[in-house]
């Protein structure tokens, strides 16, 4: 096997979440701004028609980069801001937009890596059907066509889509994110079309930029069964295939888990794949991209609280854990990149997300002083480092996220950023978590510069 690369460091944002302007510069509405309307959807009724500033003004932002450090920035662009409507017209200003981000952060010395889809589905396409419609995958090709011929020459990474289990399961099943459907057939085919306009997406970045590099991000979990009770290991089991193997194993094999059928049903397995092409999803990618958040205790249970696998329950999450309860447990982040490094030695993994989202406060100096963040860089790249010692190819780590953000359901009340936003004012603020990753990094970069042979002299 080949040397571990050294590591790229970076952060991320996706658009939904950081521009706001929702109706300026030619964008249409998306599936979010439908659903963030809803009454009730939404923690305090936020929405993200201003969020953080970043389309008027993304200056703050791009400053905010640089003064991190990071080799990289990931980003997404907005479909409904690259494409003008159902004729599918490119919007020039939009393109615009994104052009300026890009020339700045390569004049910055920082490499975009660019999501193509983070979650905001043009509402004229849900309208049609949304993911369980085949029209919404040609209707991807096109934006993606569009996308790679008006930025490819700034752009030489591209991720297809960005965790299409949450897009699928949380958007169609549970409800909890737009479009807000809850029905357990259509997130199963909306999960399957997103790996299909994955696959498709793959094949057309390679015709038209054969030098780029393209991957998908998913989130993946780490699951423990609470005993070892046979009902528990195969609740855990089911868990694991609708969070995990329904992605990771028809991504890396171009099939489906062979309890899908058992799971979901054979008639609905065979609707929801009704035009897929199964195979060309495993089209090969250049990297993987992992997600890791979340880890859980499963156990059987009837009728179950999940609100996504049925028959089970996830125990009460210990301390340490997030604002929203999630467990800080960096042992299932090592355990998560080394089962992906089992099953494709030698496919590149990076971290294209992790984070923890805590409900920061600026202190009276004006400070935000976040030590559980600062707890959370620490273990966490410690168990990164760890992973890599026992075999895992990871190749970067992005930490999620740059600013704080418009946090889907949970509105701007969970923060996950390394920089605080004062929403009313938009003023960035590096939390003390910046600073420790400024540092790290810097660290990492000088000992790396030490590793380098020294060159002979003539
Ligand atoms: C992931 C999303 C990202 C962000 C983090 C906290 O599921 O991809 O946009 O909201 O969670």
């Amino acid at each position: 096997m080949s040397e571990m690369p050294e590591i790229r460091w970076g952060s991320g944002t996706a658009a939904y979440q950081i521009e706001g302007a929702v109706d300026e510069g030619g964008r249409v509405p998306s599936i979010w701004d439908t659903f963030a309307d809803r009454p009730g959807a939404i923690t305090r009724g936020d929405t993200g028609t201003v969020a953080s500033g970043m389309y008027r003004d993304p200056a703050p932002l791009l400053d905010a980069v640089e003064w991190l450090g990071t080799d990289s920035y990931r980003l997404s662009v907005a479909w409904c801001r690259v494409i003008g409507g159902p004729d599918g017209r490119p919007n020039p200003e939009g393109i615009a937009y994104y052009r300026r981000v890009l020339q700045e952060l390569h004049r910055r010395g920082v490499t975009p890596l660019v999501t193509l889809y983070h979650w905001d589905l043009p509402q004229w396409l849900q309208d049609r059907g949304g993911w369980a419609s085949l029209e919404t995958v040609s209707a991807f090709v096109d934006f993606v066509t569009v996308a790679v011929g008006e930025l490819g020459d700034l752009v030489d990474e591209w991720i297809t889509v960005n965790e299409p289990f949450c897009a699928a399961f949380h958007g169609h099943l549970s409800g909890e994110h737009a479009p807000g459907i809850r029905d357990e057939a259509t997130a199963l085919r909306a999960a399957l079309m997103q790996l299909h306009a994955h696959g498709e997406a793959v094949r057309t970045i390679r015709r038209l930029a054969p030098g780029a590099r393209t991957g998908l991000a998913m989130n993946l979990s780490d699951l423990e069964p609470a005993g070892d009770l046979p009902a528990d290991l195969e609740a855990t089991r089911r868990a694991d295939l609708v969070e995990n193997r329904l992605f990771l194993h028809t991504v890396l094999r171009g099939e489906l888990p062979e309890d899908t059928d058992g799971y979901f049903g054979t008639a609905t397995v065979a609707a929801a794949l009704e035009g897929i092409d199964l195979a060309g999803i495993a089209e090969p990618i250049d990297f993987i991209g992992v997600n890791y958040y979340e880890h859980n205790v499963v156990r059987a249970a009837e009728p179950g609280t999940d609100p996504i696998v049925r028959g089970i329950d996830k125990l009460p999450v210990p301390q340490p854990r997030s604002g929203n309860g999630v467990a800080v447990h960096p042992a299932g982040f090592v355990r998560v990149l080394l089962r992906v490094a089992e099953l494709a030695p030698d496919l590149p993994i990076r971290v294209t997300e992790n984070g923890i989202g805590l409900w920061d406060y600026l202190d009276p100096s004006g400070n935000c002083n976040d030590v559980e963040r600062v707890a959370f860089l620490d273990r966490y790249l410690a168990a990164l480092r760890e992973a890599r010692s026992r075999g895992a190819r990871v190749e970067a780590y992005y930490h999620w996220s740059l600013i704080d953000t418009f946090e889907w359901s949970y509105g701007y009340q969970l923060r996950y950023g390394l920089f605080y936003v004062d929403f009313p004012t938009r003023r960035l603020t590096p939390k003390a978590s910046a600073a420790r990753y400024r540092e790290i990094i810097a660290g990492e970069r000088a000992a790396a510069l030490d590793r380098e042979p020294i060159a002979a002299e003539a």
